[in-house]
């Protein structure tokens, strides 16, 4: 069997899917793709232009004329990608709290979704492509050749996020980031168009106890045995 063309990743909030992600990708000589920037950077471009969040149809017409761009290359500042917004460089802005506090809001609107879905879907159209996101394996590509929903706890994705923030020397506290990530799974669970969960032939991988080797170890295996036909 050939490799398989479309892999999806999906997951909560720091569950250590994008970096493995990434690293899989490389290790393919696939595209990597984080759809959660496409979010972010909706809500991002609704602060920025001081629209309401809770002004459905004013973010949802935003989403579907704003031009969201993500190129792999960039400044040599430790990015993995490039976003643009309309042209202007928000790859470090859509990490900010402010935007965090209001994604998953702006992302449950059915046109926001629907607007980012069908970019998605011409960006994977090519195959050979790893995309990372919560609804790719169910409602993006439910085609996909191998489907992979990483599973981790609350407070192991808090204690990374934490351990991240404090690398960059940035003041972080420990019972506030595991609130935020609480609350966002809670949204992002229950958002009513695209709920965050496995897709019925995903594979469940829990990354509790595994590192970023182990993690990506076990996702070559996966795509491994999906060539030997043994998925
Ligand atoms: O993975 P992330 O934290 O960068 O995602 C940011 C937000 O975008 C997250 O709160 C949920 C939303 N999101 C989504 O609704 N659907 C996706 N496919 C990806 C992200």
């Amino acid at each position: 069997m050939p490799k398989p063309a479309t892999i999806t990743i999906d997951g909560f909030a720091a569950s250590g899917k994008s970096t493995a992600a990434a690293l899989l990708a490389q290790s393919l000589g696939y595209l990597y793709f984080d759809t959660g920037v496409m979010y972010r950077a909706v809500a991002w471009a609704v602060l920025d232009r001081q629209i309401d969040p809770a002004d459905v149809e004013a973010v949802s017409r935003l989403s579907e004329n704003i031009t969201i761009e993500v190129l792999s290359d960039g400044p040599d500042d430790g990015r993995q990608y490039t976003v643009l917004v309309d042209g202007r460089d928000v790859t470090w802005d859509i990490r900010r709290r402010e935007v965090e506090a209001y994604v998953s809001l702006t992302a449950s609107y059915p046109r926001v979704r629907a607007a980012l879905t069908n970019q998605q879907r011409r960006i994977a159209a090519g195959g050979s492509i790893v995309m990372v996101g919560r609804d790719i394996g169910t409602v993006v590509l439910p085609d996909a050749d191998l489907k992979i929903f990483m599973q981790a706890s609350a407070e192991e994705r808090a204690r990374r996020r934490y351990k991240e923030i404090v690398a960059q020397n940035k003041p972080a506290k420990f019972a506030e980031i595991l609130a935020a990530i609480v609350a966002r799974d809670e949204l992002d669970e229950k958002n009513p168009v695209s709920p965050t969960v496995p897709a019925k032939d995903a594979v469940i991988v829990n990354t509790d106890d595994a590192g970023i080797e182990e993690v990506v170890a076990r996702l070559k295996q996966l795509v491994a045995r999906f060539q030997n036909g043994t998925k």
